[in-house]
């Protein structure tokens, strides 16, 4: 088996091909122990700190169901009411929660602020999403298409991202796919590819695992005979609403509805997205959104969302077994 122990989990960069299949096999083995009802609590007496400078739904509850059913506690610390962004560096606050805690979760801006944190903390670090990168995801994503994926290898499988290909899921999923050997394509506007030099390097790591990464602006090339088609919301947290106009404008193409589903040739393509989405007005922003626009649906339509296609809430799921893996490998007994 794989040692992690101590290591943090910041960026998939940081990890081998080997490393990302022990995760996701281990996430898979500690979902089937807990189907089964004999689950062994290995987070036993650990403390752990989720620091939230943004919101979330998934994450959160993930990390703390996961730290729950492994028999750890933990302590919230959200946007607001700690020291930390306000009066603290993160270089003190990593020493100060290092002395505490067993292992720190982090979801906020920049991906350097994380990395400090993971550099003075001395104890396990995770990413729960920065600007640049969303690393927990891929792992529920991965192990998601593994169970919906009839019995293909990861580097069997193709997949399309479509949207807003520059933020953190656009370059996760470039990173993951690279990794794992598989047939990527960032299907957006050339404005919104990711970084160049992310890019290189992930075409590097891709001449050595056999993996296929395209960037297109073309969609119909794009998503034909995918296994996977995959979105993401246009307009990133931390981003101003003033983007919608701009994303909106450019990016209406992409969107998935059925027309898109029919042009991957595949009648049994399946949807995917990392949540929260934009697919009907029942939101504040979803309303906004669409009585500006006059649109019903965003990145993906609501038809797609709550067809027999998607597979949505089996990757929020996911993000449960996956995070608890991480936790687990890295800090469990
Ligand atoms: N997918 C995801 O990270 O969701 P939350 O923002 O709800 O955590
Ligand atoms: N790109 C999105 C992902 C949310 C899970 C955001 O950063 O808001």
């Amino acid at each position: 088996a794989f040692n992690l122990r101590n290591r943090n989990f910041l960026k998939l960069l940081d990890f081998s091909p080997k490393e990302i299949s022990y995760l996701i096999d281990l996430a898979g083995d500690l979902k089937r122990a807990k189907y089964a009802g004999c689950e062994q609590p290995r987070l036993a007496g650990k403390n752990i700190a989720l620091i939230f400078e943004k919101a979330s739904t998934r994450t959160r509850c993930a990390f703390e169901v996961a730290a729950f059913d492994q028999g750890a506690r933990v302590t919230y610390l959200g946007p607001s009411g700690s020291q930390i962004g306000q009066k603290e560096s993160m270089k003190d606050t990593a020493r100060v929660l290092g002395r505490m805690y067993d292992g720190i979760e982090y979801r906020g801006f920049g991906q350097a602020i994380v990395e400090e944190l993971g550099e003075y903390a001395g104890v396990p670090v995770w990413n729960g999403l920065t600007d640049e990168f969303h690393p927990t995801q891929i792992l529920a994503d991965f192990l998601t298409m593994l169970e919906h994926g009839n019995g293909k290898q990861l580097n069997q499988m193709s997949f399309a991202y479509l949207g807003d290909a520059r933020n953190n899921m656009g370059n996760s999923l470039m990173v993951g796919a690279a990794k794992m050997g598989m047939d990527i394509r960032l299907v957006a506007p050339k404005t919104y590819w990711p970084e160049t030099e992310l890019v290189e390097q992930c075409k590097a790591i891709a001449e050595t695992t056999g993996a296929k990464i395209t960037l297109t602006e073309d969609v119909a090339s794009g998503v034909k005979g995918c296994d996977f088609l995959y979105t993401d919301v246009w307009v990133s947290m931390g981003e101003p609403a003033e983007a919608w106009d701009e994303r909106i404008a450019i990016m209406t193409p992409y969107q998935i509805n059925s027309d898109m589903l029919v042009l991957t040739g595949n009648p049994d393509i399946k949807f995917m997205h990392c949540l929260p989405a934009f697919h009907d007005d029942e939101t504040v922003v979803g309303k906004q959104v669409a009585n500006k626009y006059g649109m019903n649906g965003l990145e993906v339509t609501d038809e797609v969302f709550e067809s027999h296609h998607s597979i949505v809430f089996d990757e929020a799921e996911n993000r449960m077994h996956t995070i608890k893996a991480i936790m687990v490998a890295t800090l469990g007994s």
